[in-house]
């Protein structure tokens, strides 16, 4: 969710045939009353009197330093659906929008930028006029003034420059890419169709994926593909930027084509092409989301030495340093098209929950997107659980609860982590990435394509409160043996469809780990990917520290990771939840 200067209001105007209502607010004050604020607010109509809003609220009075309300009215019956960067609540046609606890400070003459996505409105009718910023009218000046409220309407179109500029949640009246590659292999299984048409990854995990293999168009082809899909209205592509000199360097079922020293490959053979075809013109319509390197920088942090569980090629890619080279490389490079959005990887809350893992991530993800000539400027937010299989929600336990005096936290599956679920993780980890010194409008994705845990097995109350374990096991979604499992989870479901802006923090849920696509092979399997056999994929597999010396419980007979598993899709459709 970072803002981009300027060219943030440019791009409200992106190339759709929408109308924008642009109110430049000028109202009289109470006579006395010191006018100190503005609120420029652009509505987008997108149809069926859906809209999305941009509010952009500057402080002209005394600075704010303990939370702000900003409060208007609608005109008629528009209700707001989601919002984003405040606390949104309506009551009949009154809005109220509270600060967040990280953007509660507002200095003269600083501005935040919040939104929200509505319903029941007419192509103009969503505008509200007067505002308040903690009671005062926004007057837009310092003067008073007399009220002069001026009204222009215009018809968008790009303005100049290579690209339509960067928004602040891409997702936000948006379409989103369907992979027609995963969409053939979905609809080609019974009851496929149900899901084929939802937006998936495109994940490039080698040098080849950038042209295409037998089993995917390359990346022009995505890309021309996604500009039909478009026409012409905003679109979002999803791309995975996957492969990073010793890959994925705990999990040898994703170890990737490159060598721990091959950064210059990876340079210029990996992330330079990629960075040329994006910035082609025909594209720059597009809104490309890059989540960039799943699963390396977290490994730095969890798995090296001294922990113990360490991993000598984890240890390798700390001490020469490639990660991070290299991420930071990929977020310069792909940064610099003004149109890619640029996500990096943290992992999941079973991984880097722990109070010892969770800080020293963010610092780390700063470090990387410091490195090779990258600013912070780059980093467009965060995505989580990637691939993985952790529950979006815990219902039925938070991690404040305690069972006859003893915490959640000391049961066996918690384990002292800080968090149960996905969303807490991602919210709570977005306030510590500004708190690193990342952007305060940075936004958060949570991939929901695996963690729907529904089906008979899904607990629909809390469990016993014998003790703690009994709490726990007896009310948690998640039916993994442990959190530390993530390989074709038994049991698994898909979960939310993908959607824009669900919760405050949140830029989006998505699939970018397309449902259907193996984590990796049961057994040996040679192949020229550069992917080994992986015990955590065996079914049989007793474990080992890092999954606490659990069964790995993965589904048998897998293939290769990336390659279609028929049997776990047909299991992830069963027990899917929201049920298809
Ligand atoms: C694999 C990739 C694959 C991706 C998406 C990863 O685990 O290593 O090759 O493209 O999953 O299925």
């Amino acid at each position: 969710m970072r803002l981009n200067g300027q060219r943030r209001w440019a791009a409200a105007g992106v190339a759709v045939a929408t109308a924008v209502a642009t109110f430049g607010v000028a109202l009289s004050a109470p006579a006395g009353a010191a006018p100190g604020c503005r609120v420029d607010y652009k509505a987008n109509s997108w149809g069926g009197g859906q809209f999305g809003a941009s509010v952009k609220i500057t402080n002209l009075g005394d600075a704010v330093s303990g939370g702000w309300t900003l409060k208007f009215s609608f005109s008629g019956s528009q209700r707001v659906a989601q919002g984003w960067s405040a606390n949104w609540s309506q009551s009949g046609a009154d809005v109220t929008a509270t600060s967040m606890s990280w953007n509660g400070s507002l200095g003269t003459g600083a501005s935040i930028d919040i939104g929200f996505n509505g319903s029941g409105a007419g192509t103009n009718d969503a505008n509200p006029s007067t505002f308040t910023l903690n009671g005062t009218t926004c007057t837009g000046d310092v003067v008073p003034t007399t009220t002069t409220t001026t009204t222009t309407t215009t018809t968008t179109s790009n303005g100049p420059g290579p690209g339509p500029g960067k928004v602040d949640n891409p997702y936000v009246g948006a379409k989103q890419y369907v992979n027609p590659d995963w969409a053939a292999k979905a609809s080609a299984e019974p009851g496929g169709s149900r899901i084929a048409n939802q937006p998936t990854g495109v994940w490039l995990d080698r040098i080849a994926a950038i042209a295409g293999t037998v089993d995917s168009r390359g990346l022009v082809g995505h890309l021309d593909e996604a500009v039909r899909q478009a026409a012409g209205t905003p679109l979002v592509i999803q791309l995975v930027i996957y492969n990073l000199p010793g890959r994925d360097c705990s999990a040898l079922a994703s170890n990737g084509e490159l060598k721990p020293t091959e950064i210059d490959k990876y340079k210029t053979e990996y992330i330079d092409p990629i960075a040329e075809i994006l910035a082609r013109p025909a594209y720059k319509d597009l809104r490309i989301v890059t989540t960039v390197e799943i699963d390396s920088l977290p490994n730095l942090i969890t798995n090296v030495t001294p922990r113990p569980t360490a991993v000598a090629a984890c240890d390798v890619m700390k001490a020469n340093g490639n990660y991070v080279t290299g991420v930071g490389y990929a977020l310069a490079k792909l940064g610099a098209v003004p149109n890619v959005y640029n996500y990096l990887d943290i992992g999941h809350h079973g991984w880097i929950g722990w109070d010892d893992n969770f800080g020293a991530t963010a610092e780390l993800l700063f470090q990387a997107a410091n490195a090779s000539g990258s600013t912070k400027a780059n980093v467009q937010g965060f995505i989580a659980n990637t691939a993985n299989y952790g529950a979006l929600k815990e219902p039925y336990f938070k991690i404040e609860d305690s069972v006859n005096g003893t915490s959640v936290r000391q049961s066996k599956w918690v384990d002292w982590n800080r968090y149960v679920d996905e969303l807490s993780y991602a919210q709570a980890f977005r306030q510590r990435a500004v708190q690193a010194g990342f952007d305060a409008n940075v936004g958060m994705l949570i991939d929901t394509s695996r963690n729907g845990w529904g089906g008979s097995a899904r607990p629909t109350g809390p469990g016993p409160t014998t003790n703690v374990d009994a709490y726990v096991n007896g009310g948690k979604l998640d039916r993994r043996i442990h959190l530390g499992n993530w390989c074709n989870q038994s049991g698994a479901g898909l979960g939310e469809r993908p959607k824009a802006a669900p919760e405050s923090g949140i830029d989006a849920y998505v699939w970018m780990k397309p449902p259907g696509e193996s984590d990796g092979a049961s057994k040996e399997i040679p192949n020229n990917e550069g992917k080994g056999a992986d015990k955590m994929c065996d079914p049989t597999y007793t474990g080992n520290i890092r999954n606490g010396n659990n069964m790995s419980g993965a589904l048998p007979d897998a293939p290769l990771s990336g390659k279609w598993f028929s049997a776990q899709f047909q299991e992830l459709m069963r027990n899917a939840y929201p049920a298809l």
